[in-house]
């Protein structure tokens, strides 16, 4: 058996000229965590070209779904963000990754703080009923360049809002706090600053960082993750992992150099 399995491509969406989504078909064998990735690709001169992408798509869906840059002369996203309706990628067999809730000791409020595609895990996450049931509030923050960049970002959250089940569910749960940092918007900074500051949890009416309560997930860039890590455990907070839950995790959001 091979270790990629075949899937087809069902649908493309491209939001910039650097960002695209996709969904492709899911064989019923793949199993994975929310907030996990796997390895994908497509078969280039006949050898598989992969990369590890976070699910963005929720273990309860039918689909799987995909959160991607485009880098021009990236090996895969070069040829990746070409892929059309019908198109055949390859999925590995196996999901991994430290951003799952059972790396994190119980809390009451889960703060999902991501730059660029560094979303594509919690999208997933936020569409967890478990996620829900276990915590009293779920921060989404996602921090990006440009307003368009939030395009998907709010596409999933909106999706959610107005979903039959999922909409009376979420509505006094989950925060979404999109911020710009090059141009004008209603949230304006970096994440980190926001949090340093306090002015994340003043814009959206919560009570600050508070290790006894708060329980964080990171995905991003290197720069933002090192920041935040480092903010973090001079709070106290303890980085958690499979073998030893902890106040906070960290998986760097896979961008193809
Ligand atoms: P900035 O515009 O100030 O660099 P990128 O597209 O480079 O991955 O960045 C995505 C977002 O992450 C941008 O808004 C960027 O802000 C922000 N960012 C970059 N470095 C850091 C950092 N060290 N801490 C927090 N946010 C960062």
């Amino acid at each position: 058996m091979s270790a990629f399995q075949k899937e087809t491509v069902l649908s493309v969406r491209h939001w910039t000229d650097c960002l695209f989504s996709f969904t492709a078909t899911r064989d019923p064998g793949f199993r994975f965590q929310n907030g996990q990735f796997a390895m994908i690709g497509l078969e280039v001169e006949g050898k598989p070209l992969m990369r590890a992408y976070s699910m963005a798509s929720a273990n309860h869906e039918e689909a799987l779904e995909f959160f991607s840059i485009k880098v021009q002369d990236g090996p895969l996203t070069s040829r990746l963000q070409t892929i059309r309706e019908g198109d055949i990628i390859l999925v590995g067999r196996k999901a991994t990754g430290t951003l799952i809730t059972g790396n994190l000791i119980p809390g009451k409020r889960l703060l999902l703080l991501s730059t660029g595609t560094g979303l594509a895990p919690f999208a997933s996450l936020i569409k967890d009923p478990d996620v829900y049931e276990n915590y009293e509030t779920i921060v989404l923050a996602h921090g990006c360049r440009q307003v368009s960049e939030l395009a998907y970002g709010e596409h999933v959250v909106d999706g959610l809002r107005n979903h039959e089940l999922f909409g009376p569910l979420i509505r006094d749960k989950l925060i979404y706090y999109p911020t710009v940092t090059r141009e004008p918007f209603r949230n304006r900074g970096r994440i980190t600053d926001l949090i340093a500051s306090n002015q994340l949890f003043d814009d959206i009416g919560q009570s600050s960082l508070d290790i006894e309560t708060d329980r964080i997930m990171l995905c991003g860039s290197p720069a933002m993750l090192e920041e935040l890590h480092a903010m973090f455990r001079a709070r106290g907070f303890i980085e958690g992992n499979h073998s030893q839950p902890g106040h906070f995790v960290i998986e760097k959001a896979f961008v193809e150099r």
